[in-house]
């Protein structure tokens, strides 16, 4: 169904379907904090509410999938008082805002190398995970811990894990995609990344093979709903052509 109330500009194209699938690279955190004076902290504290907001948006729109990035398996390379503001920031909101992603009917997924972390931060993730799993209006995903090529590495290794001892190694895009800790959702229709960086940062290489980007300067903990709008708009006016005429 064409988003409603968007106007195409351009009369030579279909207006593209609503996307399934948002993903976010929510950046700028710790520049918005400096800029400020303030310690890079602030920004993050900043940004989990940029979350919430995002996340309200999507459900509003009725985007089925929306998957932030919230830290990557290089943001272990950050200063040990850094990643730590980022556990405690990350156990503070699963339990604070699970009343809201009940209410609104939102399961939250993870995907990336979960088991790097603590027994403290999967407890509480599980928990939450467990209680939205029956939540069937949006999915919102957080990718922690992840990093693509993790991803791919860890999904080669399953698959010739699952083989071994067979003579039956057969291998085609089908079998990758169904490794890779996305499998339960289609690859991303648009990918947003705020603070003005133009590149991946290691996030879903395999999926955004045909994801249309759309990158803004505005820092990840200045993102609005009128943002997330934005975009919505800029999306429907590409067209999609996946290599063919
Ligand atoms: C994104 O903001 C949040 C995480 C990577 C956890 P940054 O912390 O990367 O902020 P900048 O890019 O340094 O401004
Ligand atoms: C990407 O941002 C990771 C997340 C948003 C979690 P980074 O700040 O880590 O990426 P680079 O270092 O600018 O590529
Ligand atoms: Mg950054």
């Amino acid at each position: 169904m064409p988003l409603q109330g968007l106007e195409n500009t351009d009369k030579n194209s279909i207006l593209t379907e609503k996307p399934q699938h948002i993903a976010i690279i929510m950046d700028g955190n710790g520049r918005w904090a400096t800029a400020q004076g303030k310690p890079r902290t602030a920004g993050h504290i900043a940004g989990a509410e940029a979350v919430r907001r995002a996340a309200e948006a999507a459900r509003e729109a009725g985007i089925r999938y929306l998957t932030v990035y919230a830290f990557s398996s290089e943001n272990w390379h950050r200063p040990q008082e850094e990643v730590n503001a980022l556990m405690t920031l990350l156990v503070q909101h699963l339990s604070s805002e699970l009343p809201l992603l009940l209410k609104q009917d939102i399961r939250l997924r993870t995907i990336g190398n979960v088991s790097l972390f603590s027994e403290e931060i999967r407890t509480a993730l599980q928990e939450t995970l467990d209680k939205t799993a029956h939540c069937k209006s949006m999915d919102l995903v957080l990718a922690l811990s992840y990093g693509s090529r993790d991803e791919i590495t860890r999904a080669v290794r399953s698959i010739i894990k699952n083989a071994a001892g067979t003579d039956n190694l057969q291998i085609t895009e089908e079998t990758i995609a169904a490794h890779l800790d996305t499998s339960f959702m289609p690859d991303p229709d648009l990918l947003i990344r705020t603070g003005g960086e133009q590149r991946l940062s290691n996030f879903l290489l395999w999926q955004m093979a045909y994801t249309e980007f759309y990158i803004i300067t505005t820092p990840w903990p200045d993102f609005s709903k009128d943002d997330f709008q934005k975009a919505l708009v800029e999306y429907s006016k590409r067209n999609r052509r996946y290599g063919h005429v």
